[in-house]
């Protein structure tokens, strides 16, 4: 299934990335790790928890990896079941978190479903900001050297009952430096900054923050040959590097798209560069798995001012437009490039575009190509406009 992590031994390595994180992590240092929708961080967690796995001799003995998935961790209860979730579903642990969970639970006198539930145990108040610090430190005893995974932390961010200050109580304590140390990945790199980085919040410069890389586009052509092939139907070396350009070599979309090639074609077929572009077509065509981007660009466009100057800087970046210039701004209805830039930086928060040195670019490759498809201007683009990749790569002069 493309939608989510796969398994790490049939990911593309990130090589000497995965190393050093590992050995960062095992020296002590909290990690904080940004990277946008789809670009493979929870993946990166399964291939981090193998490293973290080896012998790395007497300083460096293995580590256990605990991931708490917060993508719906939006209340205290909500985030106790997400730390259920993950204890019942570990490979190694499973059985010491439960134990110890129920241990808690008798010497605290709740249930942690129940908690996680919401509902009220007889005529009893449950504090269930005190029962999550119980469970984190908790789950604290439950390797000498752990590290407590929280992918998509900045959800905490909407969490009431302060859970930065719980998890910093629990878990960051001085009697846990050498034993336990954090991972906190993000998608939303202003909230993670903030969340991290701001001198009143509880954790406050305690992490050393990483940008999880690109995967490298030669070793991600010859994983994606080698999958075609072991399933019956090889693709040309053009046909890799071609689906590689319409999807700008994005983890997740990579993948996506690579699955309806495959599937639009018979078993013994060698798949082309024509047979890529046209089931890339029909997939566009379809709206299968894209009926959202019409909902982003309708919200968007139902809003305020702001919001409708972040649905034209989208359009003007898929359209190949340049965001510096006054001329593509008017011609996509902004004002000037001045509110093509700040439109940009809000829609870079929000985490649909990013920006590499001068660079911006449509995260998502196949939104770009289905705004390519809606662009306002089509035939009448403004003829000074650069030529685009589908994923929108703009260069801002
Ligand atoms: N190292 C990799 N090698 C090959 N494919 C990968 C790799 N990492 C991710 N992918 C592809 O990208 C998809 C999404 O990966 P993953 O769920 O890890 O990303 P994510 O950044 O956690 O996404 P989200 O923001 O949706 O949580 C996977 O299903 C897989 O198809
Ligand atoms: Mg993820």
């Amino acid at each position: 299934m493309w939608s989510d992590a796969i398994d790490p031994a049939d990911a593309v390595s990130r090589g000497e990335f995965t190393a050093s994180a590992a050995a960062t992590l095992k020296s002590g240092t909290h990690l904080a790790l940004f990277g946008p929708r789809g670009t493979g961080k929870t993946t990166f967690i399964g291939q981090l928890t193998a490293e973290l796995a080896l012998d790395h001799g007497g300083d460096a003995p293995p580590w256990e990896v605990i991931r708490i998935d917060l993508r719906r961790a939006i209340s205290p209860a909500a985030f106790i079941g997400a730390v259920l979730d993950a204890a019942r579903n570990h490979q190694s642990l499973a059985r010491r978190a439960l134990s110890e969970f129920r241990r808690l639970e008798k010497e605290i006198g709740v249930n942690l479903g129940v908690v996680r539930a919401g509902a009220r145990q007889r005529g009893m108040h449950i504090n269930d900001t005190e029962v999550l610090h119980s469970q984190l430190a908790a789950l604290a005893t439950l390797s000498p050297h752990l590290v407590v995974a929280f992918d998509e932390f900045q959800r905490l961010a909407h969490c009431p009952g302060e859970p930065l200050s719980i998890i910093r109580s629990a878990l960051m304590g001085p009697g846990r430096a050498g034993h336990l140390t954090l991972l906190l990945t993000g998608s939303l790199r202003d909230k993670l900054r903030l969340m991290l980085h701001t001198s009143t919040e509880p954790i406050w410069d305690q992490t050393h923050d990483l940008e999880l890389p690109d995967l490298d586009p030669a070793e991600l052509a010859d994983y994606l040959e080698l999958r075609f092939a072991a399933t019956g139907k090889p693709a040309s070396h053009g046909a890799i590097e071609h689906l590689l350009t319409l999807t700008d070599c994005h983890p997740k979309r990579t993948q996506h798209v690579a699955f309806h090639v495959w599937q639009a074609v018979p078993e013994g077929t060698t798949i082309d560069p024509p047979t890529v572009q046209d089931a890339f077509d029909a997939l566009l065509a379809s709206g299968r798995d894209n009926t959202d981007f019409a909902q982003i660009i309708d919200t968007l466009l139902s809003s305020d001012d702001t919001d409708v100057n972040d649905a034209k800087a989208l359009f003007l970046l898929a359209g190949g437009a340049s965001p510096g210039s006054e001329k593509d701004a008017r011609c996509y209805g902004l004002p000037d490039n001045r509110a093509t830039t700040r439109a940009l930086e809000r829609l870079r928060d929000r985490g649909y575009v990013t920006r590499t040195g001068r660079a911006w670019r449509i995260v998502d490759p196949l939104l770009a190509a289905w705004l390519q498809t809606q662009d306002p201007l089509g035939s009448e683009r403004p003829s000074a406009m650069k030529s685009t990749t589908h994923a929108g790569n703009v260069i801002d002069p």
